[in-house]
């Protein structure tokens, strides 16, 4: 149905995905595969007509074709769910989601009702009631993955491609989304799929294809693959140990956290985090996880109840004071809060840190280069050097930096709110071995996560938290998926 051929990508003059061929089959699922910077979501742009190839060309259909942009590329039947997620935030759901394609009355002008009604179907095919009257800026980041995902399945495209479209997704709206899959593939749609979680790609996918730094590494069907041998490919050498040793936890406590309440997203939330230890907060997507961390980081400065920090009653009301009483925060929504993506690499790692880079008024701008670049090479963030924009980098290395930053001030109590999301095999392991470190050294981690076995593997013990109440505590090592699953589930 749809072919790369010799497809070639430069940028500033690196090419950064060598000449790749790969064709893609009417009903099947095609993963992309390899770790951050790729190439991955370069070759889906191509296809998707927001890139123009530097070299090769694209065959649609048995006809070597040029897509001039998305608009080309939708009109012949290709539809893209991108990972860099571009909502429309003033407009309604529904107006996202039928955007270029609106139902139109007899007159000619937009049909509201219809408008609605298509909405709310595509919306209910994904199992999700996000009301498509809302509008898009009210949204959390799983509700706008859920809505780019219904907007793309609506324009009844041939091929699909799917940039990380789980990435912010709970397993619930997994399950939902892989259903849909089932469904586009019945119907002969070709999609192409890529991910960092490996446990997706062989329940999806039919074919394999993986890239390494840019270049072509090959296609395999999923079930001559394994995980040891795709991860391989992927990173071009055997990876032992993905979940490090977790070290001793002690009982000193150096937050205590008293009635924390914030109707309607949680209430009463009670308890002590140690040092060396690392405390997750489990639940599905909703269950008011991210507003109680946001709160402890100074985000959301209207709450009730109490915040010790070191035996002292702490007042939080911005990052400030957060950053003041040793707390460190990398946010989940790395695009609204995090990324400042006009800025450099470097001018995003040291922003927390400033003040400790200043003489008097003025900043140390050889001390920031230097700190900086000690980071991106800590971090071995995919970078062509400290001075590029930030929104140039993949999007596993944007989130390397983050957590770069966040540590940059060293701050005794570290919150990371879904730290590995959309970060390679690789980096995810760099990633552990950092956080079980910093463990180790004293620092206490309080740590969200949407995927279980990195909150069952990495913790000490588990909080589970559901619809706004801590419905369990429990320790890490005792505990399995299952019950996690259980405690967390709606009553
Ligand atoms: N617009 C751009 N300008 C400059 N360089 C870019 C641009 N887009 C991508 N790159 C570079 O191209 C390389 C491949 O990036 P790409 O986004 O395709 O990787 P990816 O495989 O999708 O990674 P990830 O898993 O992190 O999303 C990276 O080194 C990236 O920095
Ligand atoms: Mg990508």
């Amino acid at each position: 149905m749809l072919q790369a051929l010799e497809l070639r990508k430069d940028f500033g003059g690196l090419t950064v995905l060598q000449p790749t061929s790969v064709d893609f089959l009417p009903g099947e699922v095609h993963a992309l595969m390899g770790e951050n910077g790729a190439g991955k979501s370069t070759l889906m742009k191509i296809l998707a007509g927001l890139y123009q190839p530097d070299g090769g060309q694209i065959k649609w259909r048995n006809q070597v074709v040029t897509f001039r942009s998305p608009h080309d590329a939708l009109t012949a039947g290709i539809a893209m769910i991108h990972q860099e997620l571009m909502p429309i935030p003033h407009l309604t759901v529904a107006e996202n989601i039928t955007l270029g394609a609106e139902p139109t009355g007899t007159l000619g002008f937009i049909d509201r009702k219809a408008q609605l009604v298509r909405a709310a179907t595509l919306l209910a095919e994904l199992d999700s009631d996000i009301n498509p009257a809302r509008l898009m800026h009210t949204l959390t980041v799983a509700q706008t993955q859920v809505v780019e995902i219904a907007k793309a399945l609506g324009r009844q495209a041939d091929v699909v491609l799917m940039d990380e479209p789980t990435a912010a997704l709970s397993d619930l709206e997994v399950a939902a989304l892989f259903r849909a899959i089932t469904r586009l593939k019945a119907r002969g749609v070709a999609v192409v799929y890529t991910t960092h979680k490996m446990d997706e790609v062989f329940q999806l996918a039919d074919r394999i294809t993986v890239l390494r730094d840019g270049t072509y590494i090959g296609t395999h069907l999923a079930r001559d693959l394994s995980p040891p041998k795709l991860i391989e490919m992927m990173v071009g050498r055997e990876l032992s140990d993905v979940f490090p040793a977790r070290g001793q936890a002690s009982q000193d406590v150096i937050l205590e956290v008293k009635g924390l309440s914030r109707e309607p997203a949680y209430r009463n939330i009670s308890f002590k985090l140690h040092r060396g230890e690392i405390l997750a907060l489990s639940g599905l997507m909703g269950a008011g996880r991210t507003e109680i961390v946001s709160a402890l980081y100074g985000l959301q400065p209207t709450f009730e109840g109490e915040i010790w920090i070191r035996g002292q009653l702490s007042w939080i009301r911005s990052p400030a004071d957060a950053i003041a009483a040793g707390i460190g925060m990398v946010t989940e929504d790395r695009k609204g809060l995090g990324l400042i993506p006009a800025q450099s690499v470097q001018q995003n790692i040291t922003l927390s840190s400033l003040h400790k880079l200043s003489l008097g008024p003025l900043l140390d701008h050889a001390r920031e280069k230097k700190e900086a670049s000690a980071q991106i090479s800590q971090f071995a963030v995919r970078t062509s050097g400290p001075q590029q924009p930030i929104h140039q980098l993949s999007g596993g290395n944007q989130q390397k930096s983050l957590i770069a930053r966040c540590l940059l001030h060293d701050p005794d109590i570290i919150i990371l709110d879904e730290p590995t999301r959309g970060i390679d095999i690789g980096a995810k392991a760099e990633i552990y071995a950092i956080i079980q470190k910093l463990a180790q050294a004293g620092k206490a981690v309080l740590l969200v996560s949407s995927e279980l076995l990195e909150v069952l593997s990495l913790a000490h013990r588990i909080m589970v938290i559901r619809q706004g109440d801590l419905a369990a505590e429990l320790d890490a090592t005792k505990t399995d998926q299952v019950t996690l699953l259980h405690h967390a589930m709606p009553l």
